[in-house]
């Protein structure tokens, strides 16, 4: 395998306070891109798309051909394993995604197949074909056991997510059943990634924050936990790094960093310099651009992405937005962004 010529965001991962603040995006692949829109009309269905490894490699290297990301992330989606898994799934537009079988009892968790990584195959074989095209490290990555089993268990997205938040205290057999056998198998999908080509792992824990206080580590940070321990993450120097996002996982920062991973992911409510301080200023904080904040002048995001890089100087940090880049955000914005970091990590390096 070619190693990434430009390492900057693996080494930041691993700790390293480098001159060049590696930047890249939630969701950088899709619907802002024109192009993508394009691609996309190749076939009617999402999950199809998903399935084809030459549009999940071609939606993967769009966004890298017009800005200057230090990351990729393979494109694909966190509902593709529990579909692959069993779980008949649509995306329904306007809607989102749609489970027509929810999980709601121990003999729907019985129903599910695990998976092997053939059975994820299309998924390493956009992976393997993405990489041999990037001078940039790839990301692979999946949905956290308990946003996963969010979708599965309630049958679509929910403000609320009421089904499972009242399964938690009614059935929780049902729940950890189903939990473990996300986080087995997501580990396996996982490994097969990092074999597939993945240079880092990132776990999507989109629906974290509407757990309450100690209900956190028992519903999801144990199956995150459980999955990072069973990683071929390697060691040493090609060590594959493990982000978590965890979004409004505030309560929770201490114990997130301590779960094995190497990132911490933060959502745009967090004050990155208390984050930093609270996690001792060595490991590395990944974040946290409100994603709207694309949508203001020039002049307001340079403002906020200065705010964002004083607060992390010293602190091994990767640029990134707070939750995935919005559909309709101008493609200015992005370019102002990415401007501003480089301008503030030149006028950092020449203050030293
Ligand atoms: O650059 C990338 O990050 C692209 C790869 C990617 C997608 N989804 C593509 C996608 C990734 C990493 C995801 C993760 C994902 N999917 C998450 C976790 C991150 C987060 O945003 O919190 C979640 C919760 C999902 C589930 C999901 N997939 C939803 C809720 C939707 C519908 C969104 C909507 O507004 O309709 C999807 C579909 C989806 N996944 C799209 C894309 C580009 C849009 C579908 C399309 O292009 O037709």
């Amino acid at each position: 395998m070619l190693y990434p010529m430009n390492d900057c965001f693996l080494k930041t991962a691993k700790g390293a306070v480098l001159d060049r603040t590696p930047i890249w995006m939630m969701r950088q692949a899709g619907r802002y891109l024109p192009e993508y829109r394009q691609l996309r009309k190749q076939v009617t269905d999402f999950i199809e798309f998903c399935h084809t490894p030459e549009l999940c490699c071609e939606a993967t290297l769009q966004p890298l051909r017009r800005f200057d990301l230090d990351a990729a992330i393979i494109f694909n989606d966190i509902l593709t394993l529990p579909n692959t898994m069993g779980a008949p799934l649509t995306f329904v537009p306007g809607t989102g995604p749609c489970f027509s079988q929810p999980i709601r009892s121990l003999k729907d968790v019985k129903a599910l197949q695990d998976v092997d990584v053939d059975d994820m195959g299309y998924v390493m074989k956009a992976i393997s074909m993405t990489r041999s095209q990037l001078s940039i490290p790839l990301i692979g990555f999946a949905g956290s056991p308990w946003t996963v089993a969010s979708y599965l268990v309630e049958g679509s997205g929910s403000k609320v997510w009421s089904t499972i938040r009242a399964m938690l205290y009614q059935q929780p057999e049902i729940l950890h059943a189903l939990l473990a056998r996300l986080a087995r198998n997501t580990a396996v999908y996982l490994n097969g990634q990092i074999a597939a080509g993945a240079d880092a792992i990132m776990l999507f824990d989109s629906w974290g924050g509407v757990l309450a206080q100690d209900q956190y580590s028992l519903f999801s940070l144990q199956y995150i936990e459980q999955i990072i321990e069973q990683l071929n993450v390697g060691s040493g120097e090609d060590r594959v790094p493990v982000i978590v996002f965890v979004k409004h996982g505030l309560p929770w920062m201490k114990q997130i960093a301590a779960c094995g991973c190497d990132v911490v992911a933060v959502d745009g409510s967090v004050n990155l310099q208390s984050i930093a301080a609270q996690l001792g200023g060595a490991r590395c904080i990944q974040g946290n651009l409100d994603p709207f904040s694309l949508y203001g002048d020039v002049s307001t995001i340079e403002k906020l992405v200065q705010q964002i890089m004083t607060a992390c100087q010293g602190v091994p940090h990767i640029m990134n937005l707070g939750h995935g880049i919005d559909k309709n955000t101008p493609i200015v914005g992005v370019e102002a962004m990415i401007a501003a970091v480089r301008k503030f990590e030149c006028a950092a390096n020449s203050n030293q």
